[in-house]
């Protein structure tokens, strides 16, 4: 017998069922996306890996080593897009949309990341993200967060915690980013392999680390703040006035700083303590300077991307997933009647105001037999189209999930009102 193929690890499958609740939640995320004047745009999977080699930084551990590179047929190389703002802003640079007016769109869609998978981390996983151009007021910023705390509150989630930072500008970071090396190099002890490799590469990540020894003695470690310059220390107070005047919670973490090279100034994560290791939910920041360096005229910008897979997971454990199911008829034949009959009533039902699934049972067999397989189809009703209901344009509506519930014959017009009365829902 041949081998069966399985999916490549860390990529998922999302099956019957669970899909729907998925494009249930994400069409409360992309209506609220639209009630703050998001649009959405559609961006290739696949982009010049040269695009985030430049944007996302050569030291962080996406363009290091987990992306999905692979020369194209004509030898250039190619990557799977890891994140979408990189691309977002070629398309945004590329198609002059930023020129007309403040631009804001939206996209969703698969992300690679070659990380090891565990929990709430895939090679494979989805993003739903937001970039707004062309506006470089704190106000900005505050709105952004705001918006995603309404996605939050949109979908019932409770119990997240903001965590917000600022990275102030290039300059700064430079100079910051000295100041700890060598307080870094002084606990030169502390560090494992991995504080090692980030020190290297990326010493700001080295502040995310996982290792108590180091943690320990970071509370000692030059701050961030400390070297800002006073227009980004004051942005930064704007932004936290205007979560305080929106009434919205956070934490000011320092030790906030992104797997992304491309942030200046405000940062921020939404946090779950019911994930595990990855809780991160949510998260996203301002990135000024990341157009001109695409070469772009100057924008200042602001977005952030939320993990599906995480968000899905989150919405799971607070058993607040939505019903997405349409209700499901299932029409069963008579004794003579035709293909033909069948057909063209499910397509008068469909056409004409059932709101639900109607799916024509092509079995075959007695009036039990089809009932039978109705039912283990998940079916909520049974439509019974016998000889006599064809000659008279009428249908037996019979409820399938409602004990005792009666059956009734009706024309086909009022098929709708009489499933909901059976049923007791619309
Ligand atoms: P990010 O922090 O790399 O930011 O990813 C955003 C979110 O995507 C994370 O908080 C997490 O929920 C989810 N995520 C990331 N990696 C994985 C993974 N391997 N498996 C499952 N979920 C994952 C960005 O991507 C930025 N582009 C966000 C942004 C937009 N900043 C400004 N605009």
């Amino acid at each position: 017998m041949a081998q069966k193929l399985q999916a490549v690890r860390g990529m998922n499958d999302v099956l019957p069922g669970v899909a729907a609740r998925w494009r249930a939640v994400e069409q409360r995320l992309i209506d609220g996306l639209a009630r703050y004047g998001f649009e959405e745009i559609r961006i290739p999977i696949v982009e010049p890996t040269e695009l985030y080699a430049r944007t996302l930084g050569a030291g962080t551990d996406i363009v290091a080593k987990e992306m999905y590179t692979f020369p194209g047929r004509g030898g250039e190389s190619l990557t799977l897009r890891p994140e979408g703002t990189a691309g977002v802003v070629r398309a945004a640079i590329e198609h002059g949309l930023l020129h007309a007016r403040a631009t804001r769109v939206w996209y969703l869609g698969p992300m690679f990341r070659h990380e090891r998978p565990q929990k709430g981390r895939y090679r494979q996983f989805h993003q739903i993200g937001a970039e707004s151009f062309g506006h470089a007021q704190a106000s900005t910023d505050v709105e952004i967060i705001a918006l995603t705390a309404d996605l939050f509150a949109a979908l019932g989630v409770q119990g997240l915690r903001l965590e917000i930072n600022s990275l102030g500008e290039s300059e700064a970071r430079a100079r910051y980013r000295q100041a700890l090396v060598e307080f870094l190099h002084d606990h030169a002890a502390l560090l494992d392999e991995d504080d090692r490799r980030r020190l290297e590469h990326n010493p700001l990540r080295v502040l995310d680390t996982k290792n108590p020894a180091l943690g320990a003695v970071l509370g000692a470690a030059p701050r961030l703040d400390e070297f800002a310059d006073a227009q980004c220390l004051a942005h930064f107070a704007a932004v936290r006035a205007g979560l305080d005047g929106l009434g919205i919670p956070y934490t000011v973490n320092p030790r906030l700083v992104r797997g992304l090279d491309y942030y200046s100034r405000t940062v921020f994560e939404w946090v779950s303590d019911a994930l595990g290791a990855q809780g991160t939910v949510c998260a996203g920041g301002r990135y000024d300077a990341l157009i001109s360096q695409l070469g772009g005229r100057p924008t200042p910008a602001v977005g952030f991307a939320m993990g599906l897979e995480r968000l899905m997971d989150l919405l799971e454990a607070g058993d607040l997933l939505p019903e997405a199911r349409m209700q499901r008829w299932h029409l069963l034949r008579g004794p003579g009647v035709t293909d033909d009959q069948a057909a063209r009533t499910a397509r008068t039902l469909r056409a004409h105001g059932a709101n639900a699934a109607v799916v024509v049972d092509h079995g075959g067999g007695s009036f039990g037999k089809q009932l039978d397989r109705a039912d283990r189809a998940g079916a909520d009703v049974a439509l019974l189209l016998g000889p006599d209901e064809c000659a008279a344009g009428t249908l037996t509506v019979k409820a399938l999930r409602v004990p005792g519930a009666d059956q009734l014959t009706v024309p086909l017009a009022d098929a709708g009102a009489a499933a909901a009365r059976l049923t007791g829902l619309r």
